[in-house]
């Protein structure tokens, strides 16, 4: 079982998927979520092609900052060509397992969409609680891969697809346990919000139509999927929009949680 590689194929991808209206709609949730200030000091873990960076920026203002780690190279020029001409954005090759920053040294901290490729989520989180300043806040995403369902007439087929995904990242199913993992790395004030990116719509724009291409392309070869099997699986999308019968649901977890003062 080989994860998803974040290589400079996958960024591309990303990079694309990422200016899609749901992806401007996730990145909405999470700053109102984390309500970044003026002046703040924010740490941005596992920053991808820095989309969050570019816009907390704008946020925290001249007198702020950001620090934005991935452990990915590929990831990490991206961001930095998005954030070319800010000095107040800095950018580090690391893992989350071990950051490369200072203890308590950021206001806030987030982590969208990453920790369900993380070995161990607890240690990961322990390491941000190490970066905040007591009062800190954290900010954690992931989705819960189960709640993701296409219909279809071919259920059995895209039950195999949708196993053959979860070899894609260690935690198919992390947000169920990010309550707890939170608790245990030392965080209060743990909350969760859920949003649902359910759609009727074969819309280029949303989540929904966004994955199928991903999908597609990871899963020949695993899970006994073959090739032929992936491509009819994702035109059945296809023909189900043409026929009115398409529908989505996949639901993605917001975690907030505070380093107690
Ligand atoms: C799905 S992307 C999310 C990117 C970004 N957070 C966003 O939402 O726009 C996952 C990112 O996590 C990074 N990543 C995965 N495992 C990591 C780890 N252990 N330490 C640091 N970064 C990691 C990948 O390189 C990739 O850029």
């Amino acid at each position: 079982m080989t994860q998803l590689s974040f290589d400079a194929a996958t960024a591309k991808a990303l990079e694309k998927a990422y200016h899609k209206r749901d992806m401007i709609r996730r990145r909405r949730h999470v700053r109102e979520a984390l309500a970044a200030r003026p002046g703040e000091r924010i740490l941005d873990v596992g920053c991808g092609p820095g989309f969050y960076a570019r816009e907390l920026l704008d946020e925290v203002g001249q007198g702020g900052s950001i620090v934005a780690v991935d452990a990915s190279p590929d990831m990490l020029a991206l961001a930095r060509q998005r954030c070319a001409g800010h000095d107040n954005v800095t950018f580090g090759e690391g893992n989350a397992a071990a950051l490369p920053v200072n203890d308590g040294a950021f206001d806030a901290a987030l982590c969208v969409q990453v920790m369900e490729y993380v070995p161990d989520p607890v240690g990961a989180l322990r390491e941000m609680y190490r970066a905040l300043r007591p009062g800190g806040r954290v900010l954690v995403w992931d989705i819960d891969w189960a709640t993701v369902w296409w219909h279809s007439h071919d259920p059995g087929r895209m039950r195999r697809v949708l196993q053959a995904w979860d070899e894609h990242l260690v935690h198919p199913s992390l947000p169920r346990r990010l309550g707890a993992d939170l608790r245990a790395a030392g965080f209060a004030d743990v909350a969760v919000a859920g949003h649902s990116f359910a759609t009727v719509s074969y819309d280029d724009e949303s989540f929904a139509v966004a994955m199928l291409g991903m999908v597609a392309d990871f899963v020949p070869g695993r899970n006994g999927v073959t090739g032929d099997e992936a491509a009819a699986w994702k035109a059945e999308q296809r023909q189900l929009a043409e026929q009115g019968e398409f529908f989505f649901e996949g639901t993605q977890f917001c975690f907030t949680a505070a380093k107690p003062n």
